[in-house]
């Protein structure tokens, strides 16, 4: 699959280079390629593309959203509506607010979600939320913890999006794809985000998953 992971943090480098290696066509997006590649904190991604979220965007079969939740609506801005209509697109940013440090608050919660105001925005765009309550090492080896068995939500209003999805998260090693149904099941896997932060610290590490035992 072409794919087009929209951000070059920790995440969109690990996930990004994580699905080149299982022999996708990967282009990351970024503001400004040569600003992105001139960062310190900016390591080149084996196998993957740069580029702006646009061009990163618009040949891609599938999109996914690793940006900052602050951010995301105004990278979707910068990829453009057209670009985006009929695409998949995978949603794992969390809507965090640092602004008055640690721990950090929902920017959205309870009666709506970051997935459901991009879905809003872009009605063309089939949104799936996932991914977005594990740190993103166990993204892309859940194996390393567990030997995989822990749980891995999905949300989304199409049925065959979450499906395209479901096979991509397999692809990854994901074993336990607990499928919250529609796309307002975003709301308590980002509003989970404050027990995950906490956990980090109660624990020490951001390495440990959640699993649903049923
Ligand atoms: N850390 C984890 O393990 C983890 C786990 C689950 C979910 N998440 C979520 O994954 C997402 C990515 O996290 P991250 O730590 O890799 O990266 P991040 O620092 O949260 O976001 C980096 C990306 O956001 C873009 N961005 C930031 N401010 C922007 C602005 N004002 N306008 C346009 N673009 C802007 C940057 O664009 P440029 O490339 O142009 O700089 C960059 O691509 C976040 O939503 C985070 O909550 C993280």
């Amino acid at each position: 699959m072409r794919i087009a992971v929209l951000g070059t943090g920790a995440v969109g480098r690990n996930v990004g280079g994580r699905l080149a290696e299982l022999g996708h066509e990967v282009t990351l997006g970024t503001r400004d390629p040569e600003a992105t590649r001139a960062r310190e904190d900016y390591e080149e991604v084996p196998g993957a593309g740069l580029a702006t979220f646009a061009d990163a965007a618009r040949d891609a079969d599938l999109v996914v959203n690793a940006t900052n939740g602050g951010a995301t609506l105004a990278v979707l801005a910068l990829a453009g509506a057209e670009t985006l209509a009929g695409k998949v697109l995978v949603d794992l940013s969390n809507p965090l607010d640092f602004s008055r440090g640690m721990p950090p608050t929902l920017l959205v919660k309870d009666t709506d979600s970051l997935a459901e105001q991009v879905q809003r925005a872009y009605p063309d765009t089939r949104v799936v939320k996932t991914l977005n309550t594990m740190n993103n090492a166990l993204m892309v080896h859940p194996e390393t913890l567990a030997g995989g068995d822990h749980t891995t939500f999905v949300a989304g209003d199409d049925a065959e999006a979450k499906a395209k999805v479901s096979g991509l998260l397999a692809e990854l090693g994901h074993r336990d794809v607990l499928d919250l149904g529609d796309l307002t099941g975003a709301r308590g896997v980002e509003m989970i985000l404050p027990l995950w932060v906490r956990l980090m610290g109660t624990l020490g590490t951001p390495h440990f998953q959640f699993k649903v035992v049923r």
